[in-house]
């Protein structure tokens, strides 16, 4: 009965934005023919005739990527599992780069060659002066990743997309942010660090490295060309993404901020980060042996596997957060699909539930070091105080939508009423797959949720639409 109400919505939904979407590319047709008139005799001139057939001919994919990941003797050999969550060997281009050969032993070795992304050895950088008290000359090495993986002449290339060996990648929400931009122009696109101090002391103008950053092609041609001449005016400089970001500032080029990429300059418990995602789709993650595992119970690399499951059933929709009401209780449900379900027991406003929750230990200990650049909020240290939350089980699909079950996963002894969410236990969500449009890619809304009537006390079930042109997203009485 109640799926059956969710999915005719669905379809209302699906209908009405179907005739925007016409009336939409309608309008940017007419727009682009204007404006094609009007702009055409400019310097670009030139690019904008020769690539105007390709232009419309196919949509930025996984094959328009080429990969430059950063790695050393000493960490491939544990980081290359991070690399293989994320790296489809037919289907990427690109190099880990590591400063010489190693050799595994034969049973280390076992089906590598065949889930990751080729080694290449790094050009011999000694003559280039590094005067950095503290640092290590290998940023030196790992800076010029970005030239070496341009100068492997690959074809059909439209971006050059760079990370550590602990970055791990979301590949269609990468390729979905990616085709946001037109890559004949210069763009040099990814995300600083959520560290207040991080960011004083660098740069908020940089590109961390280690969120993953992207550089298009016609950037990336002139930036390796100029690369080894600009970098010997910043010896003095410490890491890697500190003098690419020099030399894209000597070229003219800002920075184009994309918050689906995580640096993720935190310790331990990244819970309230994740299940507070910015409405963009998640590009990347980082420093994730810095982290506990995402999911209790589990390793760090299972709890990672967990979350790529349920990426592959939805995968614009991993951690995108949607918030409801039960009015019956005043119950604040906040879910972030694929990962967690939170249930307060009491009407939490929207933006308060947008933030995000200090459940993390700050990178650095200094007084300074606990301080993070975007809207937070307090941790509840004590469980039985804290609101309980329900973490992935499993996900499955049929014709009837996405099914993604919440369960406890830990256990706390707390004494709690009938009127509180503790004596849930389970969590049943229902939702269609999150189709990233033009529209939801440059200006995206959250969705709505409802929470559906209860068929057992101990379960909760709720299911995610888009929502209604004026509708609000709080608790109604
Ligand atoms: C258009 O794309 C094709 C391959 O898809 C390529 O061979 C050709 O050179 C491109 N043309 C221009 C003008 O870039
Ligand atoms: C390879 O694996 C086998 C069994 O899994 C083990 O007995 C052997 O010692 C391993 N060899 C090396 C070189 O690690
Ligand atoms: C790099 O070059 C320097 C001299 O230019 C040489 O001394 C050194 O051995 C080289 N390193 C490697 C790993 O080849
Ligand atoms: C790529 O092309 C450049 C310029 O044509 C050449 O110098 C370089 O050796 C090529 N690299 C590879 C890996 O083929
Ligand atoms: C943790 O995982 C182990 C093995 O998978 C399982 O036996 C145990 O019950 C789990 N503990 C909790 C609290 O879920
Ligand atoms: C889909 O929904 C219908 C109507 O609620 C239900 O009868 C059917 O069993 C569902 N199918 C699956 C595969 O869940």
């Amino acid at each position: 009965m109640q799926i059956f109400h969710f999915t005719n919505k669905t379809q209302y939904y699906s209908t009405n934005k179907f005739i925007n979407l016409i009336i939409i590319s309608c309008f940017s047709l007419i727009i682009y023919f204007i404006c094609s008139i009007f702009l055409a005799p400019n310097n670009h001139f030139h690019t904008s005739i020769s690539l105007q057939n390709n232009l419309s001919s196919s949509q930025t994919n996984l094959d328009h990527v080429v990969f430059g990941i950063a790695s050393n003797e000493l960490s491939w050999s544990k980081r290359k599992e991070y690399v293989k969550l994320w790296w489809k060997p037919k289907r990427m281009r690109g190099c880990v780069f590591l400063e010489k050969m190693i050799h595994f032993s034969s049973n280390d070795t076992n089906g590598d060659e065949y889930s990751l992304p080729q080694i290449c050895i790094s050009e011999n950088t000694s003559n280039f002066r590094y005067t950095h008290k503290g640092g290590t000359p290998s940023a030196i090495r790992v800076a010029r990743v970005v030239l070496e993986t341009v100068r492997l002449n690959y074809t059909n290339v439209r971006w050059f997309v760079f990370g550590d060996d602990d970055t791990i990648f979301f590949q269609e929400n990468l390729v979905k942010t990616l085709s946001k931009y037109d890559h004949r122009f210069w763009y040099y696109i990814g995300t600083n660090s959520e560290s207040f101090m991080q960011n004083k002391f660098f740069s908020y103008e940089m590109a961390f490295g280690g969120a993953g950053f992207a550089i298009s092609y016609p950037l990336a041609k002139v930036l390796a060309k100029v690369f080894d001449s600009c970098i010997e005016r910043y010896p003095h400089l410490y890491g890697s993404d500190g003098r690419i970001h020099a030399c894209l500032s000597e070229l003219g080029v800002g920075l184009t901020r994309e918050p689906g990429f995580h640096q993720m300059d935190f310790h331990k418990n990244v819970f309230g980060m994740l299940a507070a995602h910015p409405i963009r789709p998640l590009v990347s993650m980082h420093h994730i042996e810095e982290i506990d595992p995402i999911f209790p119970n589990m390793t760090t690399v299972k709890a990672l596997e967990h979350l790529y499951n349920a990426a592959s059933f939805d995968p614009h929709r991993i951690l995108q957060q949607t918030v409801c009401y039960d009015t019956w209780f005043s119950w604040t449900v906040s879910l972030s699909w694929g990962y967690a379900v939170q249930v307060f027991d009491k009407h939490v406003l929207l933006p308060n539930v947008q933030r995000v929750q200090e459940s993390y230990a700050p990178w650095k200990s200094s007084h300074l070091g606990g301080l993070y650049d975007f809207d937070t909020r307090k941790y509840e240290p004590d469980p039985c105080q804290r609101q309980p939350v329900y973490f992935l089980d499993k996900v499955s699909s049929s014709i009837n939508g996405t099914e993604s079950i919440y369960k406890k996963k830990t256990f706390e002894k707390c004494k709690f009423d009938m009127s509180s969410p503790r004596r849930l236990e389970k969590i049943r969500v229902l939702s269609n797959k999150l189709v990233l449009d033009k529209q939801q890619l440059l200006a995206p809304r959250r969705h709505c949720c409802d929470v559906l009537p209860s068929t057992s006390s101990n379960v909760m079930e709720i299911a995610i639409r888009e929502c209604k042109e004026d509708e609000l997203i709080h608790m109604q009485h």
